[in-house]
């Protein structure tokens, strides 16, 4: 690894609730999800070295290492706005010198996967915003908070969430994002089935059963628009951060009962992930794993965006660990983990050499 200077933890992502409104003209969907960082990771190690492109390395076979790669797309554009003239800030040397960091060079990534490829977990997408901040890092320049907004969005949906962390509302195609408070510290258990599903094939296939539901029933777009946006500001969590009156890092941490009140709440209100209903009926397995879930004590249990990771929510870590060992007994992929605050996302994102 001598090669990398800088080592980047990659967070995934669950959806907690998704509700798909309407087809836009761009051929995007309107969405409304609340995403929640976990402490489920890739590694990214980025290094700038003499030359010149980009070339990305991963110890898994399935990460496509060309120009379609998110990291590569996101390194093609932090490169350009450093030779479009972003002013490095001077970098410290051990001597408290201000050191020369060249703003060209070969761009070098290497993806260490740990994290399931088309899972739902937004791995690729973590992946791209980490090199943006390993980059920033490694050319020791600050992109503004707007343009690192703007290269993640117009990279991918679900990149603009990993510039926030902790708990985030996502509206729009999924790409305007906006912080919420922290949810109480949660284990889950995510269970990562080896089956991969294409998310625009599946939004296909809810265009598909809405034109056949609206042709059965006479619905219009509007009325799912209607739908998407009033139903999602019913859920406790944006009642919650409605009510907040602290800013989002500032909100004190809860736990115990109100953690299981917020758990119950969720269960209550029905919150749904719409990819279920086109996602399970072409992969029976997946609702299988769903109910296991549930059968093994979790108070919530979902898809994770379209699949094919599942999560279940559990009342404490004890529970959580012992059903995830139940499961990798009877031979499903499962791994129990936290939710993690918007303060350790920061945290524990640089990996200190
Ligand atoms: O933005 P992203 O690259 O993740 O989107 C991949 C594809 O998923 C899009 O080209 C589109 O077909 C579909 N999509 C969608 N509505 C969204 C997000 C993605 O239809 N809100």
């Amino acid at each position: 690894m001598s090669d990398f200077s800088i080592a980047v933890r990659a967070f995934a992502k669950i959806n907690i609730g998704l509700k798909i409104g309407r087809l836009r003209p761009d051929r995007f969907h309107e969405l409304r999800t609340v995403y929640q960082a976990i402490a489920l990771h890739d590694v990214v190690r980025v290094d700038v070295q003499p030359g010149s492109g980009i070339e990305i390395r991963s110890d898994n076979p399935r990460v496509p290492l060309d120009e379609s790669n998110t990291c590569y797309r996101i390194a093609e554009r932090v490169l350009q706005a450093v030779r479009q003239g972003l002013k490095p800030s001077p970098a410290m040397g051990p001597d408290g010198t201000a050191e020369a960091v060249p703003l060209q060079g070969k761009v070098l990534i290497e993806i260490e996967k740990r994290l399931p490829v088309q899972g739902g977990l937004g791995a690729a997408s973590s992946n791209g915003v980490a090199t943006m901040f390993g980059l920033e890092r490694a050319f020791a320049v600050k992109l503004s908070a707007e343009h690192r907004q703007r290269i993640a969005a117009e990279v991918g949906s679900d990149l603009p969430l990993f510039l926030i962390g902790g708990t985030v509302l996502g509206t729009g195609r999924g790409e305007q994002v906006h912080p919420l408070p922290d949810l109480p510290v949660t284990h889950l258990v995510v269970v990562t089935p080896s089956v991969g599903v294409s998310t625009p094939a599946a939004f296909r296939r809810w265009d598909e059963i809405a034109a056949r539901e609206a042709e059965l029933t006479g619905a219009d777009a509007a009325g799912t628009i209607r739908e998407c946006g009033q139903s999602v500001f019913h859920w406790p969590i944006f009642s919650q951060a409605v009510s907040a009156s602290e800013p989002a890092s500032g909100v004190p941490a809860v736990g115990g009962d109100r953690a299981e009140t917020l758990l119950l709440d969720l269960v209550r209100t029905g919150i749904e992930n719409d990819f279920e209903r086109v996602v399970f009926p072409e992969y029976p397995e997946l609702r299988e794993v769903k109910r296991v879930l549930e059968r093994e004590g979790a108070r919530y249990a979902s898809l994770s965006g379209s699949g094919s990771t599942l999560y279940g929510l559990f009342a404490s870590s004890k529970e959580a660990r012992a059903a995830a060992e139940r499961m990798i007994t009877a031979g499903h992929a499962a791994v129990a983990t936290t939710t993690l605050t918007r303060a350790e996302y920061w945290q524990q994102m640089f990996v200190s050499n």
